[in-house]
C-alpha cells in the first residue's frame, strides 16, 4: 500500500475548548490510486492532509508511508523521508519567487545537491512549460504557476501526492487543465494521489471519492 491510516485521531487544544476534527479515520490508498476527498468547510481535510503528510502529529492512531510507519518517526527523519516520498501541492502554488522553472521544479533534488536535468525538462514539457523553463514565477500565469507546482510535486518521483484544492485558485478551463495534467502525469508514473477538491465536477475520473464529514470518512459510490 503507498499510504495508509488507521483510526487516526486529531483533537486541537485551545485554552477554553478542545475540538476533535478528526475522529477514527481509516484510509488505504495502492500505488497508481487517484482518490478524492470532498467534505464541508471546515470539516477537517486540510487537518487529515497535513497529517497523511507528516506535517502535523495525530492525537491517536497510525499512519504509513510504503508500508513505513511514520507516526513513530522524528521530524527529523520524516523530513528527509518526505523529500523522497511525498509530493505536496497546496491551493497557492508556494514557488519560490527568486528561482526560475527549472530550479523550483528540481528544489528537492537541490537540496540533496543532485539534480536529474533531464527529468526536470520531460515534466515541464509534460506540462506544457517547455518553453517556460528560464522564467522566473512572477512572469507566468495563475494556471502556468500552479502547472509548475505539479511538477515540482512529481519531480522526485514520489510514492505519494498529496494535494490541497490544487486547482482552488484557477478558473474552470485552468482548474480542469491542471487537474487532468496531474492526474495523468500520476498514474503513468503510479504515483498515488489524494486530492481534497471542492469540485465535484473534477471528481468523476478519480477511482474512488470520500466524503468527511464529523469527524469520519465515508466512501461514496459512483451511483450515490
Ligand atoms: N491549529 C489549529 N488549532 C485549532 N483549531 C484548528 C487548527 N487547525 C484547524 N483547526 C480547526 O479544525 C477544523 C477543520 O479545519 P480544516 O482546515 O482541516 O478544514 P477544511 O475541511 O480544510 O476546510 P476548508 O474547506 O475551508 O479548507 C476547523 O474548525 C478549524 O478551525
Ligand atoms: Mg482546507
Amino acid at each position: 500500500m503507498a499510504l495508509s491510516c488507521r483510526d487516526l485521531h486529531r483533537t486541537f487544544r485551545t485554552s477554553s475548548q478542545s475540538i476533535q476534527v478528526l475522529k477514527g479515520i481509516d484510509l488505504n490508498v495502492e500505488a497508481g490510486e487517484v482518490i478524492a476527498i470532498l467534505g464541508p468547510s471546515g470539516s477537517g481535510k486540510s487537518t487529515l492532509l497535513n497529517l497523511l503528510a507528516g506535517l502535523d502529529k495525530p492525537s491517536q492512531g497510525e499512519i504509513y508511508w510504503d508500508d513505513e510507519a511514520i507516526h513513530t518517526k522524528s521530524s527529523h527523519e520524516l523530513a528527509a523521508l518526505r523529500l523522497k516520498k511525498v509530493g505536496l501541492i497546496f491551493q497557492d502554488h508556494y514557488l519560490l519567487e527568486d528561482l526560475n522553472v527549472v530550479d523550483n521544479v528540481s528544489l528537492s533534488g537541490r537540496l540533496q545537491r543532485v539534480v536529474d536535468k533531464a527529468r526536470v525538462k520531460s515534466l515541464l514539457e509534460a506540462v506544457g512549460l517547455g518553453e517556460r523553463t528560464d522564467f522566473m514565477p512572477k512572469k507566468l500565469s495563475g494556471g502556468e504557476r500552479q502547472r509548475v507546482a505539479v511538477a515540482r510535486a512529481l519531480y522526485a518521483k514520489p510514492s505519494i501526492i498529496l494535494a490541497d484544492e490544487p486547482t482552488g485558485s484557477l478558473d474552470r478551463v485552468n482548474a480542469r487543465a491542471v487537474y487532468e495534467i496531474l492526474v495523468d502525469l500520476a498514474r503513468s508514473e503510479n504515483s498515488a494521489v489524494v486530492m481534497v477538491t471542492h469540485d465535484e465536477g473534477l471528481v468523476k475520473t478519480v477511482d474512488k471519492r470520500f466524503y468527511l464529514e464529523d469527524g469520519r470518512l465515508l466512501e461514496q459510490h459512483p451511483k450515490d
